[in-house]
């Protein structure tokens, strides 16, 4: 997969770790993030990645800054994001299969390595079961075309 990936200040040394997990996986990783621990604005970063997954460059995102907060609030302004914070490898199998996000966000300051590596894992590894969910998907992005 094509896989773009974006970070602030406070995720630079855990991006450098996934995108080099994520190769290792065999996956064609773009940096849209930041590589200096210099004091940057997330919501650069998340609409950038954002951007990118909206006009299909990419097949899917992976945010991360401090909380994973910030950056995906950020990404889900542009249209046609589904940005979801995970902590967890459950809810990263489940936003794939019930919510089809497109995005992958998570905290540097909240998860350790091992953790992300589980996450991204989950999330790529799951398949959106579309059905009732594919109805529940279109009706979030029904409330972006009403301004
Ligand atoms: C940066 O200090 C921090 O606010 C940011 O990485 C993130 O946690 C915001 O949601």
């Amino acid at each position: 997969m094509k896989i773009a990936i974006g970070n602030d200040h406070a995720a630079v040394a855990m991006k450098n770790e996934i995108k080099a997990y994520l190769e290792e996986l065999g996956h064609e990783v773009i940096n849209f993030g930041t590589d200096t621990t210099d004091s940057v604005n997330y919501p650069e970063y998340g609409e950038a990645v954002g951007r990118a997954v909206a006009a299909q460059e990419v097949d899917c995102g992976v945010l991360i800054c401090g909380t994973g907060v910030g950056i995906s609030l950020a990404a889900n302004k542009v249209k046609g994001v589904r940005a979801a914070v995970c902590s967890e490898p459950v809810t990263a199998r489940l936003v794939k299969e019930h919510n089809n996000a497109n995005i992958i966000a998570f905290g540097a300051r909240i998860v350790g390595i091992e953790v992300a590596k589980e996450i991204v894992r989950a999330y790529l590894e799951a398949q959106f079961q579309g059905g009732r969910h594919q109805t529940r998907v279109d009706l979030i992005h029904e409330i972006e075309n009403k301004g």
